[in-house]
């Protein structure tokens, strides 16, 4: 089995595929038959105390699928106790709401105790929900979000926030969430109107190091690859799973198969194509006008030392081994594996390192990059 290297917190997550919760929807019957290969499931949104049981039976009452839960902690309860007898679950995480903390701090106490990630819903629009406050809601007060985020995070829980984008400061957003101790964000990175923001998994992954989980219309591997390559850790899929229940299993054969034959399955796209800051591994040596300058100017950094600063933590990697026919004479400015070059090809071949090998030491250049940015501009 492919090597992910995902946790949240204490816990392991197997691959970077996630079932979305589904209000009414998905519950532990539906992960035995729709995602028991993905590496996260997170059922729900439930209900948890009474404001928000009577808004989601009024839900019901006009047609939309919910869970009406009267005693919802023996029902989590119930739900988290059939995942001991799944053979290889996916990790769980459920998905909540309530309008008073202390059912939420009954289901972080039960979550932690059943090895679960527990998922505050800050992205729900129905109105008998945002009129008492829950879901999106939630984003607009972001110092009582971080102080449900804080309370939840003392019982040791490991925790995610769904959000929706677009509806605050996206990177005010993360950083918050970050700051108050939550382990995850989960961003439904929709447009206005239509489509999917990649831009908004952009900007947060450039803020935090929080586990991004990119949520909106994934629907194959291609539309998972372009979350990927804006900076998700991983990618959930909501419709899609219910429309087509091979879905999730399709994902993760998919992404697989991608890591084997690439060692990075979230490489950044290149910057010029809209990647986040990651990608200043794949970047030239920055001697034309192009987007790098922004990036560089961000961390207030020279492109003279940005380039004396690659170079010194290439030094001893095989990057600057052989590569005098490369575009700037070595492959420190290399491109990514899946951009087609067969000068960089030929590098490799005769340097003896595989396309996962140099994907591998271009990742950790990447951090390496990162790490000393932050540094200097001490964030
Ligand atoms: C029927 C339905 C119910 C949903 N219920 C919830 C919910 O309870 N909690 C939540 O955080 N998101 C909920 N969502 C949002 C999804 O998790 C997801 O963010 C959204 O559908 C976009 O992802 P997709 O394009 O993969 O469907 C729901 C979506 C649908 C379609
Ligand atoms: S340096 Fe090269 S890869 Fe980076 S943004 Fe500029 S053109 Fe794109
Ligand atoms: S040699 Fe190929 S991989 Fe290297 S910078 Fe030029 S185009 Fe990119």
């Amino acid at each position: 089995m492919t090597e992910f290297e995902i946790h949240a917190g204490n816990i392991q997550i197997k691959n970077p595929i996630a079932l979305a919760p589904m209000a009414g929807i998905v519950d532990i019957d539906f992960v035995r038959d729709a995602a028991m290969s993905a590496g996260l499931a997170i059922i729900g949104g439930y209900n948890l105390d009474a404001a928000t049981n009577d808004s989601a039976a009024r839900i019901k009452e006009r047609g939309r699928a919910e869970f009406v839960t009267p005693e919802p902690i023996k029902h989590l309860r119930n739900e988290l106790e059939r995942v001991k007898e799944m053979e290889d679950p996916p990790a769980i995480a459920i998905n909540v709401r309530s309008t008073e903390i202390s059912p939420l701090l009954e289901a972080a106490i039960l979550a932690k105790e059943h090895n679960a990630i527990l998922e505050i819903d800050c992205h729900c629009r129905q109105p008998e929900m945002t009129d008492i406050g829950v879901g999106e809601p939630m984003l607009h007060d972001l110092e009582n979000l971080q102080s449900v985020i804080s309370k939840l995070k003392r019982t040791g829980v490991v925790l995610s926030v769904k959000t929706r984008s677009g509806v605050v400061d996206d990177v005010e957003l993360a950083i918050a969430i970050e700051d108050a101790g939550a382990d995850m964000i989960h961003i439904d990175a929709m447009k206005p109107g239509a489509g999917v923001d990649h831009r908004a998994i952009r900007v947060t992954r450039n803020v935090t190091d929080l586990v991004i989980i990119g949520n909106n219309s994934v629907v194959d591997f291609r539309s998972a690859k372009d979350m990927f390559g804006h900076g998700a850790d991983m990618v959930s899929v909501a419709r899609a799973a219910l429309n087509n229940p091979g879905t999730i299993d399709n994902l993760v054969r998919a992404v697989d198969t991608f890591q084997e034959q690439t060692g990075w399955y979230n490489a950044p796209k290149h910057i010029c194509s809209g990647g986040d800051d990651r990608a200043l591994t794949f970047c030239c040596l920055p001697v034309k006008p192009c987007a790098i300058h922004r990036v560089l100017d961000k961390y207030g950094i020279t492109p003279q030392e940005f380039a004396d600063l690659k170079v010194e933590l290439s030094r001893e990697t095989p990057l600057v081994l052989g590569g005098q026919q490369t575009c700037f004479g070595t492959l420190i400015w290399c491109c990514k594996l899946t951009k087609p070059c067969f000068m960089r090809d030929a590098v490799l071949g005769q340097i003896g390192v595989t396309g996962v090998e140099y994907m591998r030491l271009k990742k950790k250049l990447s951090e390496d990059i990162l790490n000393n940015l932050k540094e200097r501009k001490g964030t």
